[in-house]
């Protein structure tokens, strides 16, 4: 369900696009569900159809349909809209979309708990269960029924355990339920949990699979919500990746908003964001305040502060970094920047699209782009490739052992040969030779009879 408005989010966005670990709510529903191998995955969607539509994809195999709500009825009403989408023969799981943290194996538990022919409430027990649905039971403990917080008694307001919003039925015990439900509540809306009145009544079993992980339920309403949630969760990624070894700064001040492995020994300072996938190497020390998207870090290499590297998801884009490679401060790498072992990228250097041999230093206010660089070739302060002519990118070839004088700009497309230097301030339009200086600058002159103007008097 993912037809509400989110009026609280105060928000052009409709309310399920908000991000949570880098990821649209919505997404990690429709993800969670694809881990589940639905056969279908529908969505519903109202408030804002066509941009949630669109801000949506199913990663894995199998169909992602969308059914429109409109106008947004109550939860029953929407699941109605989604009746023709559901084979008869299939068990429904009911799941909102702004109920991003539910994980698979809770939702297999609930499908078990259907067992194919019951009605499987996900409930939880919570201190203030103000605004949730009570989970009714009669003396001996069955469901009775679900009373929404509006509609319910004061001693019913006084029960702790609440329906989660998630159920699991079988599609065929569920579509003649819906086409049952009225509106004649305080709300005068559709209610889905009415059909737990209609269980009841027909002698279907209900049960309520209760757990105590109130982040799994947490559903977001308001930007306060979203960042408690986000926190949570991102505690949660901190203390695990500290269990298997990785030795964090700070777990308060650490962002995962993708998939960040790490091998042995990792350290990372405080207030970095990785993003996309990420793996670390042994040993790989990341400092303070570093965004880091798709990259593969090597051993031993040394991220140091405020480094930018901003690789792609595709492989050709991916940032590679070799072992032992340092990088930063302040460094930046974008996609395809491919670096080997050992290799040192100073402050202030941009690298894009080009690949780094072993042993290549750039350290100081540089660009390299479209380049392919050969081992050991020093790059001097403040030099770039000029790659780009203003239509086309081409590129520049550096082979092994070449030093880059200070401020010079290669033009592409150029090679520089093997062994050879190029003296600073020069402007290469030409191959260079190997082995030799290549200098491609005005000549300095001195001159004597020059005089410095003086001031007026
Ligand atoms: C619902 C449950 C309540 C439960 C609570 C858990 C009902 C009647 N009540 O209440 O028992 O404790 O969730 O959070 O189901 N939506 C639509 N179309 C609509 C209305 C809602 O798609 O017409 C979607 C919303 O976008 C949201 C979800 O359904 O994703 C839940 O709707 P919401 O209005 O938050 O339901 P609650 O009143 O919180
Ligand atoms: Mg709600």
């Amino acid at each position: 369900m993912a037809a509400g408005k989110g009026t609280r989010m105060k928000s052009r966005l409709p309310k399920v696009l908000h991000r949570l670990a880098g990821r649209a709510l919505l997404q990690h529903v429709v993800d969670t569900a694809s881990g589940l191998d639905a056969r279908r995955v529908v969505v519903i969607t109202g408030h804002g159809a066509a941009e949630v539509e669109a801000g949506v994809a199913r990663r894995a195999g199998g169909e992602l349909q969308f059914v429109r709500q409109e106008p947004q009825l109550g939860t029953g009403h929407a699941v109605q809209q989604a009746v023709p989408a559901l084979p008869d023969d299939g068990i429904v799981v009911v799941l909102s979309g702004d109920v991003p943290l539910t994980q698979a194996d809770t939702l297999r538990e609930l499908i078990a708990a259907c067992g194919g022919d019951k009605l499987a409430l996900l409930t939880i027990a919570f201190d203030d269960p103000t605004g949730y649905g009570r989970i009714v039971r009669d003396a001996g403990g069955s469901v009775q029924a679900i009373v929404e917080q509006k509609d319910a008694t004061d001693a019913q307001r006084q029960i702790k355990e609440i329906y989660s919003g998630i159920m699991a039925v079988p599609a065929a015990r569920l579509k003649p339920w819906l086409a049952r439900l009225d509106n004649k509540n305080a709300q005068g809306e559709y209610y889905l949990t009415d059909v737990v009145k209609f269980a009841v009544a027909q002698g279907v079993p209900v049960v309520a699979h209760q757990i105590s992980d109130a982040l799994q339920v947490a559903g977001i309403n308001s930007p306060v919500q979203l960042a408690e949630l986000e926190r949570a969760h991102q505690q949660r990624v901190a203390r695990r990746l500290m269990e298997q070894g990785v030795r964090l700064a700070d777990p308060a001040r650490f962002d995962v908003r993708g998939e960040l492995s790490c091998a042995q020994d990792v350290e990372i300072d405080i207030n970095c964001v990785f993003a996309g996938r990420v793996e670390l190497g042994e040993g790989v020390k990341v400092g303070a305040h570093c965004v880091i998207a798709n990259a593969r870090i090597a051993a031993g290499a040394v991220i140091h502060p405020y480094t930018h590297i901003e690789g792609g998801a595709s492989e050709k884009d991916r940032v590679e970094v070799g072992a032992g490679a340092l990088i930063g401060p302040y460094a930046r790498l974008r996609p395809g920047a491919k670096l080997s072992d050992e290799v040192h990228i100073g402050n202030f250097v941009e690298i894009k699209a080009s690949t780094l041999a072993q042993g290549a230093k750039a350290n100081h206010l540089a660009y390299i782009g479209d380049s392919i660089v050969g081992e050991r070739v020093n790059y001097g302060a403040g030099s770039i490739t000029a790659n780009y002519d203003g239509a086309n990118k081409h590129t520049t070839v550096i082979e092994a052992d070449v030093h880059i004088g200070s401020n010079c700009v290669l033009i592409a497309p150029v090679t520089i040969g093997a062994g050879g230097t190029v003296g600073g301030g020069s402007t290469i339009t030409k191959d260079t030779p190997p082995g030799v200086l290549t200098v491609a600058r005005a000549k300095q002159v001195s001159l004597s009879s020059w005089q410095r103007p003086q001031k007026k008097k």
